[in-house]
């Protein structure tokens, strides 16, 4: 079963068995991870789930979309290169992910 990371700004870690399909986001939310706040649920239209994917990871991610990388400039905290909205980021067999949630999201 495929596990994803959540450290939060200040070094705290949690790591879930995540479902295969479920986002990275849909994982944190079930689970009560706190960092992610999600106000639209998923539909892109918040960028309220914003994290810092880890370098090691981020070249096995799907590129983003179009529509993700204009909202990554909404966020809340600063973009950076390895951001990622949590929503749009699948988890997939095979592949654990580590991510930091930024200070704030809103
Ligand atoms: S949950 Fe709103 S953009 Fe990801």
């Amino acid at each position: 079963m495929p596990q994803v990371t959540y450290t939060d700004h200040t070094g705290q870690s949690r790591t879930i068995d995540a479902t295969v399909g479920d986002s990275v986001m849909e994982t944190a939310v079930r689970n009560g991870v706190p960092g992610i706040v999600a106000e639209c649920g998923g539909s892109l239209s918040c960028a309220t789930c914003h994290v810092y994917v880890d370098r090691a990871d981020a070249d096995d991610l799907p590129p983003m979309g179009e529509m993700e990388d204009e909202m990554l400039w909404g966020t809340a905290e600063d973009r950076r290169e390895c951001s990622r909205l949590s929503c749009q980021l699948r988890v997939t067999e095979g592949r654990d992910l580590h991510v930091t949630t930024p200070t704030t999201q809103v």
